[in-house]
């Protein structure tokens, strides 16, 4: 295996799943912005023909466990696409410029290979530049992956998400086309995820879990409440 090859295997992982963009519970404009994104990718032909960029840059961004993740799997599964996760240790190396030509192979690979490339929690490389705690190589690696941003052209997307779009440099976020803010669940939101997922996990939909649930503030916090509720159902009788 060349080095390429190598850092490649390393650096990615596959991930793959069944969800489609109809199970995520999105708002109606960002759930429209995704359905113009999957049209353009189809239409990529007819917009260059007009002269029209498609847009492949996207940054997902908003409180943790409200489904940027599970979207860029839905998203590459409405493209027909795979998606590749970029593991962060795998990438950053210990030499100097060593993180930039990891950056620079995946990238390549992303310019060859029609794929959604995924910087999951990019706020681990995107540090803003210039804060108190930060060592030359943070910058470095910054200002390498806005070159990337910047000078590739893939035929696939890259997609980064961010739970503390505060720490990410400026410069950085504007190399992105697009910028697509999760929200947490409203009241309502929580309600109608509960009895969702109750639903699908077969409990009853009980004051108590609706309580239970009342509380928290992201998808992922309800979902693990209306399983653990699941879970103990099915053990009651032990
Ligand atoms: N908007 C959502 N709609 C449906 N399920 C969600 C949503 N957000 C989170 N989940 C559930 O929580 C899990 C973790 O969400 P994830 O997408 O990883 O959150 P994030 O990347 O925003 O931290 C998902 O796999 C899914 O089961
Ligand atoms: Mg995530």
């Amino acid at each position: 295996m060349n080095g390429t090859a190598s850092l490649l295997s390393g650096a990615l992982s596959e991930r793959t799943g069944a969800v489609r963009l109809d199970d995520v519970v999105l708002r109606t404009g960002t759930r429209r912005i995704l359905d113009d994104l999957v049209r353009e990718f189809r239409g990529q032909g007819q917009l260059r023909a007009c002269g029209i960029r498609r847009r492949s840059k996207l940054i997902f961004h908003g409180p943790p466990g409200c489904g940027k993740t599970l979207t860029a799997l839905a998203l590459a599964n409405s493209l027909a696409l795979p998606l590749y996760v970029v593991r962060f240790d795998a990438v950053v190396g210990s030499y100097l410029g060593q993180t930039a030509t990891h950056l620079r192979q995946l990238f390549q690979f992303a310019e060859s290979a029609c794929c959604v490339l995924l910087f999951d929690e990019i706020d681990a490389l995107g540090k803003r530049r210039g804060s108190p705690s930060d060592v030359g190589e943070l910058d470095r690696i910054v200002i390498a992956l806005m070159q990337e941003l910047e000078l590739s052209q893939i035929p696939g997307f890259v997609v980064a998400t961010s739970n503390l779009p505060g720490s990410l440099d400026d410069a950085l976020w504007r190399r992105f086309d697009l910028a697509l803010r999760f929200s947490a669940p409203t009241k309502v939101e929580v309600t109608r995820f509960t009895r969702t997922k109750a639903k699908s996990f077969n409990v009853p939909l009980t004051k108590m879990l609706l309580a239970n649930t009342s509380r928290l503030q992201s998808y992922a916090d309800i979902e693990k409440a209306v399983e653990d509720a699941a879970r103990r159902a099915a053990l009651r009788d032990l």
